[in-house]
């Protein structure tokens, strides 16, 4: 039976993974599910998928999000496509194997991580406010073994094949609260979620290590599993001022100290407006 009141859901780096259950999930709820990524043969296939898991009108916007570019280009056809935004799921992320650096001479797990959803939040703000958006950033538990050095992380300085996954997921973190308290007032609400250690391609390697890692991912748990608190999230609609919480899985857990030390997330948040050419009035209150 289609559901009476479909919201419109925005799922970024939805062509695979963790993103491409969430989308399913959500369709089969029977909402129009508008899908991010930037393979358009993979892109069409989970378009396809949506559509026959029961999303109304769904929809596929295609840019790189390893590119401020083409992720401003994505925010523009993004508000062509939605008239309003009920949810929006910042689920796109990569672990890099190697240090890579992209078109604005970043890093690109930094961009990708961390700038790219921090000024889709921005560029996105009018729509988000609009529709007093539920705001679900997908996380990583292993934020906890990040290192922020902002001199040198942005451009992959510190590179390390574990750490920089770390660095950049916690780096989305700091800015995440913040968030919150510039959107309270308008009833925007941003959470963020672990979704549990899931068997995608997150991360793969070649060689022989890739063999062991792929041998290790079978005993983990599934895309849908992964999905599930991510799509408990988006049916959750907290108080704002409840909102800028972190779960890991389905348990609130207060972020670590890491990760709430306001001096840094203050200067975090700064670089961050700095770099994605954000003007510097877009601070929030609070930083
Ligand atoms: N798997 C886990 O155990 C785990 C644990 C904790 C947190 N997470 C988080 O869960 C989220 C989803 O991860 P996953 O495990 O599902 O990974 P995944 O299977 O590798 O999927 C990642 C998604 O992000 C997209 N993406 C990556 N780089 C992109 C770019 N430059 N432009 C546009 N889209 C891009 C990918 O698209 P392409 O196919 O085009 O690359 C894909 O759709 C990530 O934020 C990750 O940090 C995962």
């Amino acid at each position: 039976m289609p559901n009476e009141s479909p919201e419109t859901i925005v799922v970024t780096g939805a062509t695979r993974g963790i993103g491409r259950g969430v989308a399913r999930a959500l369709a089969a709820q029977g909402h129009r599910i508008v899908l991010t990524g930037r393979d358009p043969s993979a892109g069409a296939e989970a378009l396809a998928e949506v559509r026959a898991a029961g999303s109304p009108d769904p929809a596929l916007v295609l840019f790189d999000m390893s590119s401020l570019r083409s992720v401003r280009e994505g925010a523009q056809k993004l508000v062509e496509v939605c008239p309003r935004i009920d949810v929006f799921v910042h689920n796109a992320g990569l672990w890099p194997t190697r240090r890579e650096i992209g078109d604005d001479g970043l890093e690109r797990a930094f961009v990708v991580n961390h700038l790219a959803p921090f000024l889709l939040n921005h560029l996105l703000e009018p729509q988000l406010v609009k529709s007093r958006t539920r705001v679900v950033q997908v996380s990583a538990g292993l934020y906890i073994k990040g290192v922020v050095d902002l001199e040198r992380t942005p451009k992959g300085e510190d590179f390390h094949a574990i750490r920089t996954y770390c660095t950049t997921k916690l780096l989305g973190l700091m800015t995440m609260p913040r968030f919150a308290a510039k959107w309270a007032a308008s009833g925007v609400c941003v959470d963020a979620v672990h979704p549990g250690v899931i068997r995608t391609n997150l991360g793969d390697r070649t060689g022989a290590l890739g063999v062991l890692l792929r041998l290790v991912k079978r005993l983990w748990r599934t895309v849908d599993q992964g999905a599930e608190p991510v799509v408990r999230l988006v049916n959750e609609r907290p108080e704002p001022a409840k909102a800028g919480r972190y779960f890991h899985e389905l348990v609130e857990q207060p972020l670590a100290p890491v990760a709430t030390n306001a001096e840094v997330a203050s200067r975090v948040w700064d670089q961050a407006v700095a770099l994605a050419g954000l003007e510097s009035t877009q601070r929030p209150a609070s930083a």
